[in-house]
């Protein structure tokens, strides 16, 4: 036990944990949004703006935190979100995170850029766990990926559509993750200290294989190397046209992450998605882009019920899933708020997240005086006047 319960109150602490245990390129890898980080802020500031209405004098002796997503029961209203690069953060980092989603009774979402075999992955959970896809390496390369992912047990496809090229995280060109990349000493010199002053993480990561590979991305029979992300992304673009081929290779429900707009809720809804996620990829993409939770209400319109919608974007406490929940989402995913976790204590971590999240819940659910997350709506919340104004 690393994590003392008086230390840990809530997802800051962890946060700041992971911040002293990390190297700052990875600390900042996950904590870090794209340019201004305007949107990274608006999507927590977001949720401070709306305020509860709660109904008092009710008893609520249990609460009901279920929540039904793609005709699955989940036993919290929330899943992990996928991370890249997790197993740079702990060691055998997604098995830990899955391992824990699937003890809590939730569902883990396992990024393409996993360090981990998708299938060993699968192996260390007992819970539900999809597959997040991007087309790395090409559309063969994404096929064998998703063979491999439908037949280890994987249940959904979830196809990130914000992510054409990578956004500009200053903070990784500052501190030197390209020049890192390039294995010449002297390109690193000016960089490794960061690593030395980190000796705990060091020794795990040496002990977990040192500089992790993409398993799940094979190229001509090996494991795409960690390289530069940006680039490989650019020449893997998901357009609208790609969803044919890949709802053919997949047989199996599709979720369409990345969601802005209701145009595109609606396209999705047409294109045969089984549910979307409204994300801005927690900042990370395209700044300048409102919170997500601003976004969620026009989105909820639209799909009008036809299928299930999901959001991520700073959620930091269990409070804030309930807002979402209210504005009309079916769950949530948590993306920094469990790789903060990770970070700090590895899978301790990721179970103390998600306990934290469980108990605000609970208590938000009981202060409101309703007794089930399927009984929230948006009578139990205000939003600000400006919110509610509609494009013509
Ligand atoms: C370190 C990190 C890596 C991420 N990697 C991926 C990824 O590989 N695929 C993806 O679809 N989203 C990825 N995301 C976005 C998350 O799935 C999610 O949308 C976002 O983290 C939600 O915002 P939050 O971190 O404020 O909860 C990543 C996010 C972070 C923080």
């Amino acid at each position: 036990m690393t994590l003392p319960a008086h230390k840990i109150v809530n997802i800051a602490d962890l946060r700041r944990v992971a911040r002293r245990r990390l190297p700052r390129a990875v600390f900042d890898y996950i904590d870090g949004g794209a340019d201004a980080e305007l949107t990274l802020r608006e999507n927590s500031r977001a949720f401070e703006q709306v305020t509860f209405r709660p109904r008092c004098a009710v008893a609520t002796p249990s609460c009901d935190l279920t929540t039904t997503v793609l005709g699955t029961t989940l036993a919290l209203p929330f899943l992990l979100a996928p991370v890249g690069s997790s197993r740079m953060f702990y060691r055998r980092g997604e098995e830990a995170a899955a391992r824990e989603a699937g003890r809590a009774g939730t569902a883990y979402i396992l990024s393409t850029l996993s360090g981990c075999r998708l299938e060993d992955v699968r192996a260390a959970t007992t819970g539900t766990a999809w597959y997040q896809l991007y087309l790395a390496g090409g559309r063969d390369v994404a096929t064998a990926g998703m063979a491999r992912a439908r037949a280890a047990g994987f249940s959904a496809l979830v196809v990130t559509i914000d992510t054409p090229v990578a956004g500009l995280r200053e903070r990784d060109v500052r501190n030197g993750v390209k020049e890192l990349l390039t294995k010449n000493p002297w390109t690193m010199a000016p960089f490794v200290g960061q690593f030395a002053a980190r000796p705990r993480w060091l020794a795990g990561c040496l002990r977990d294989g040192g500089l992790m590979t993409f398993p799940n991305v094979m190229i001509d029979g090996a494991p795409m190397p960690y390289a530069d992300v940006g680039a490989m992304l650019e020449q893997s673009v998901v357009s609208w046209s790609d969803l044919g081929w890949i709802r053919q290779a997949w047989n199996g429900p599709i979720v369409i992450k990345g969601v802005h707009i209701a145009e595109d809720a609606r396209r999705a809804v047409d294109e045969g998605a089984d549910a979307i996620v409204v994300s801005n990829h927690g900042g990370r993409q395209l700044d300048g882009v409102p919170a997500t939770l601003r976004c969620l209400p026009p989105i909820v319109d639209a799909v009008g019920g036809r299928i299930d919608v999901l959001l991520d974007g700073g959620i930091r406490r269990g409070s804030d899933i309930v807002k979402a929940i209210c504005l009309g989402a079916r769950g949530v995913l948590i993306g920094r708020a469990y790789a903060y976790g990770l970070g700090a204590a590895g899978g301790e971590g990721v179970a103390r997240a998600i306990e934290i999240l469980r108990s605000d819940l609970v208590r938000t659910l009981k202060l409101l005086g309703c007794a089930s997350i399927a009984a929230l709506d948006s009578s139990y919340v205000d939003v600000p006047p400006e919110w509610i104004a509609r494009r013509p």
